[in-house]
């Protein structure tokens, strides 16, 4: 019996979105991410007759099950195994909506792949393999908060844990406006960022912004972590704006959305943002507010989908 690999999603405070190195996924930027305990991809890896992936029980061909496997080729040069793969993967996580499938899903399947063919890795060298399928992916490794370094290649480009299971009182609450799959990977939509005059600036702030990120958590600071947490955010998608041609992942509910947010913060409910390669918004936020901020967002967005995540665990082998 093959086992099941789970690994969990993670969502950047500070965000990766701009690549020094296509294929090697090398970023330009440091990033530091919170892995959820709400969301997660369950992947298994087996011999079949021949290459097939099936996601949430459909088989895949054509974009997805060609980045599936030209991973699992790279995977397969490396380790010199060989054999055709059977990948069954089931994401408790709406697919390619901006909310971070690509994370847990190059994650689980790294881990699988590993556990398929005996092979034993340290973290660190999971997190690098995981790079591979997606950069987000090796920051998925770890639970609660991880910091991924650029590094300089493939050997230094790697994430570690920063702290892996947190005290801090922190809540991301994951408002679900829109399920749908994007139109524009973040593969591409980091791509075309890089055209912005602003992009050299931000990533200029990358590293101090990286050191206060840090220092507010060392310092249980939820109010430094939710305004720099909402300012790199912002960062982010006036770079996309501003790119040549501009473009943004935002649609007219997630202006909604920040209003409110603004709002709350406004009559005295602490809370901030970030939102991610999609429409939906996550809103950071501290236990005694959650009940106000959902009640309010489910009377503003019409009973819209909400769901109170925090810290999750790393990665895992199940049964
Ligand atoms: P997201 O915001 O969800 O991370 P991305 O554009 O980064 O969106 O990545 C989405 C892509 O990741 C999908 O189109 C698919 O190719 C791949 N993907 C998502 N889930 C899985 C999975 N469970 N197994 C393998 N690949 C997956
Ligand atoms: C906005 O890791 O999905 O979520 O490496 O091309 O697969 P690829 O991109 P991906 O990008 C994530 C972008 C982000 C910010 C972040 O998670 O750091
Ligand atoms: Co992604």
């Amino acid at each position: 019996m093959e086992k099941t690999v789970r690994a969990h999603t993670n969502i950047a405070l500070i965000k990766y979105w701009g690549k020094a190195n296509q294929s090697l996924r090398l970023p330009l930027m440091s990033s530091l991410s919170m892995t959820l305990d709400q969301f997660y991809t369950d992947t298994k890896v087996s011999a079949g007759p021949k290459n097939q992936f099936w996601l949430n029980g459909v088989e895949q061909s054509g974009q997805s099950y060609q980045r599936v496997f030209s991973f699992l080729k790279l995977l397969q040069e490396k380790f010199g195994v060989k054999g055709n793969l059977k990948v069954e993967s089931v994401n408790h996580v709406p697919t390619a909506a901006g909310l971070a499938s690509s994370s847990s899903a190059f994650a689980a399947l790294a881990g699988a792949f590993c556990v398929h063919y005996g092979i034993n890795l340290s973290a660190v060298e999971l997190s690098r393999l995981a790079r591979w399928g997606s950069g987000s992916a090796s920051r998925s490794i770890y639970g609660g908060f991880a910091i991924w370094q650029k590094g300089i290649d493939n050997e230094s480009s790697y994430a570690y844990a920063l702290d892996e299971k947190p005290q801090m009182d922190l809540q991301l609450l994951v408002v679900e406006l829109n399920k749908n799959p994007k139109e524009l990977s973040s593969t591409q939509g980091m791509k075309q960022a890089q055209t912005s005059p602003f992009f050299r600036p931000w990533l200029e702030r990358n590293q101090a912004e990286l050191a206060q990120m840090v220092a507010a958590i060392k310092a249980n600071d939820f109010s430094k972590l939710g305004s720099l947490a909402e300012l790199n955010a912002c960062e982010m998608h006036a770079v996309n704006l501003t790119a040549q041609p501009g473009f943004t992942y935002f649609e007219p509910a997630t202006i909604k959305a920040i209003k409110l947010v603004a709002d709350l913060r406004r009559l005295g409910i602490e809370c901030y943002f970030t939102i991610d390669a999609g429409p939906n918004i996550k809103i950071l936020s501290q236990l005694k507010n959650v009940k106000d901020i959902t009640k309010r967002f489910v009377s503003e967005f019409h009973n819209v989908n909400i769901i109170n995540a925090s810290f999750g665990p790393g990665i895992s082998c199940l049964n």
